[in-house]
């Protein structure tokens, strides 16, 4: 969600949300957020559902082939690593180890108390059905135990992997985006992950894909986003949402064209593609030309009536699947590169904003931009933990596209996270937080008084007139202004993107941060069943929330893996990720 800087316009944006009955928001989920649905059965259907067979109500009248040919040249992202210390490998292994029982032990949590559900409560040592009770902790950590080599684990999860059926769910209404991140990102790479051995992968894949593939079958063949899947099996009516969040629409791409390439059945590119030629037709339309706001009408296939942008939650993954897209399809294919250099370019001007910060440092934060009635576009200084993956987004953007500016950009919001991290108590950066943006970058001198500015324009009548007073009551480090969401949910956006910039630029400086950022997460959120998101980032010693996500294990903890492993472990040059990190394949040049 998008930050705002009053409590009043939150709670607004909040009824509005209700209202609309989003029970849920896009995969990187924002802090607040409307309690879900009862998870029940609504009971029409208790069979296996054969997809296939379901006559389509709207067939396309032309299939949009998956292109052909070999693959482009697309320059190398990593870093030439040549041969490491003696010293420097004995850390990184030591590190490397750490991170692995770390895992370990959440995984054991796990298969204790929560074996075959969706969650662990990591406090209370029960377990939690959010996502469809089809054990999402289980699927999502599939390509993790590969990766740490854990082969008897992988053994087991696969064998029960035999009895999870993939054509129905427990949940009335299928959030179509968190179910092909999770789930079918998850199958899919660890097929590929096993070189093709593990063929249950794929058929469970192609189960799942086959039921979230009726989900386009609509007039204008876009999806409906949170999806009656019972009506759509019984052949009820079915029409695109009215309202979709952008990420939700745009985040399917990279594993819809993945099962198109390894079954040969061009069916679920073609679903996507037709997203991506919306967004095209309406980029340049928008309220900020270039980019797509937070909420779209994909029935009307009206992209401009919402004037809220952001790289934040509900819109993120968009925009991060366009140069992954582009890696995907071997670069064949000119409409990502085309899409990302035109948002990106609207980024740099509305989005990214160097805060006012204690050290003067040069770094960068990505923020919302809203066009407001007198068409002004103003930019709100909340940051949320979900915009840190844009760092890393950049990095790689500017490696495949050659565009070696944007590499200082990437850099320079990398350590606006880090700057986050590194600010708090616990060492771990809050969900969300506003900062002052300094209008001229080249004029961003720290001073207190300025702080003091920043933190009363920010606040509306009633609030404590006393800028110490708001500092002390808010616990508010130098530089914020105001925490909006104390929590820390175990998020892998800032690690993702540390990793990232480590195996671009080779720098083992952000080895270092890594495990600063590592240590600080393992002593505020270890219990004695797993690791727990945390209610308060500016105390030392934070509570535990009882909640552990199936991303722990799926992005977090491999992201902290992988940035102490050696970088031929998954080498960029060969794995484009999912927004839920889980590795697809590229295709290889012949
Ligand atoms: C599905 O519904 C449509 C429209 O109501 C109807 O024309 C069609 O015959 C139905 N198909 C099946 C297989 O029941
Ligand atoms: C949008 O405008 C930019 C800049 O004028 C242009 O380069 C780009 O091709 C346009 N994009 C589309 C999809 O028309
Ligand atoms: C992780 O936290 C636990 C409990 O606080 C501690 O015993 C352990 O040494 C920590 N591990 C690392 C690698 O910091």
């Amino acid at each position: 969600m998008k930050p705002v800087i009053r409590r009043f316009a939150l709670l607004c944006i909040l009824a509005v949300f209700v209202v609309f009955g989003l029970y849920q928001f896009a995969g990187r989920e924002p802090a607040l957020q409307p309690a879900r649905k009862a998870s029940h059965t609504s009971g029409r259907i208790d069979h296996p559902v054969k997809w296939k067979d379901i006559p389509l109500r709207y067939p396309v009248s032309s299939m949009i082939p998956l292109p052909t040919g070999n693959p482009a040249v697309i320059p190398n992202i990593q870093h030439e690593f040549g041969v490491e210390t003696l010293e420097n490998k004995k850390k990184r292994e030591m590190r490397l180890e750490a991170v692995k029982r770390t895992f370990l032990h959440s995984w054991k949590g796990y298969k204790k108390y929560a074996w075959m559900q969706d969650e662990v409560t990591p406090v209370s040592g029960g377990y939690k059905n959010e996502f469809g009770g089809r054990a999402v902790t289980l699927v999502d950590t599939l390509d993790t135990l590969s990766i740490m080599g854990l082969e008897k684990e992988l053994s087991l999860a696969l064998k029960a992997l035999e009895s999870i059926d993939f054509t129905t769910t427990d949940v009335p209404t299928v959030n179509v985006f968190e179910t092909t991140i999770r789930y079918l990102g998850g199958l899919l790479s660890t097929y590929d992950l096993s070189g093709g051995k593990h063929t249950i992968l794929l058929d469970k894949a192609t189960d799942l894909g086959d039921m979230l593939y009726t989900a386009f079958d609509t007039p204008n063949r876009l999806p409906i986003t949170r999806w009656d899947w019972e009506n759509g099996a019984l052949n009820g009516t079915q029409e695109a949402s009215s309202l979709s969040l952008s990420a939700e629409l745009g985040s399917l791409s990279l594993e819809f064209t993945r099962l198109s390439q390894l079954t040969g059945d061009p069916k679920y590119f073609d679903a996507v593609q037709r997203i991506s030629d919306q967004f095209e037709k309406c980029q340049n339309t928008t309220s900020i030309p270039g980019l797509w706001p937070v909420r779209v009408n994909p029935q009307r296939e009206n992209f401009n009536a919402d004037r809220t942008f952001t790289f934040g939650g509900m819109s993120d993954s968009l925009y991060e699947y366009f140069p992954k897209q582009h890696m995907l399809l071997g670069g064949l294919v000119s409409q990502p590169r085309k899409l990302y250099i035109s948002a990106i370019e609207a980024a740099k001007k509305y989005l990214f904003f160097r805060p006012l910060n204690l050290n003067n440092q040069d770094i960068l934060l990505s923020g919302t931009a809203k066009k407001n009635a007198a068409d002004f576009i103003k930019l709100q200084p909340e940051i949320q933990h979900l915009s840190c993956f844009t760092g890393g987004m950049l990095g790689i953007g500017a490696k495949i596209f050659s565009r070696p500016d944007d590499l200082d950009i990437a850099r320079k919001l990398v350590n606006g996270c880090i700057w986050a991290y590194e600010s708090m108590p616990s060492g771990i950066m809050p969900e969300s937080f506003n900062v002052i943006p300094c209008p001229d970058p080249d004029d961003c001198v720290w001073s207190r008084q300025r702080w003091h500015e920043g933190i009363l324009s920010g606040r509306t009548r009633g609030f404590s007139e006393n800028a110490e007073t708001v500092i002390e009551e808010g616990k508010l480090a130098p530089g914020f202004t105001e925490i909006t969401d104390r929590r820390f949910l175990l998020r892998p956006e800032a690690i993702e993107s540390v990793f990232i910039l480590y195996r671009i630029t080779g720098d083992t400086s952000l080895q270092d941060k890594a495990w600063r950022m590592f240590q600080a997460v393992n002593r505020s959120t270890k219990t004695s069943i797993s690791n727990s998101a945390i209610s308060d980032v500016t105390d030392e010693e934070p509570e535990h929330i009882d909640e552990c996500e199936s991303f722990w294990m799926a992005e977090t903890l491999k992201y902290f893996y992988l940035t102490f492993s050696e970088p031929d472990v998954i080498s960029l040059d060969e794995w484009v990720f999912n927004t839920e990190a889980h590795p697809l394949r590229r295709p290889q040049r012949e």
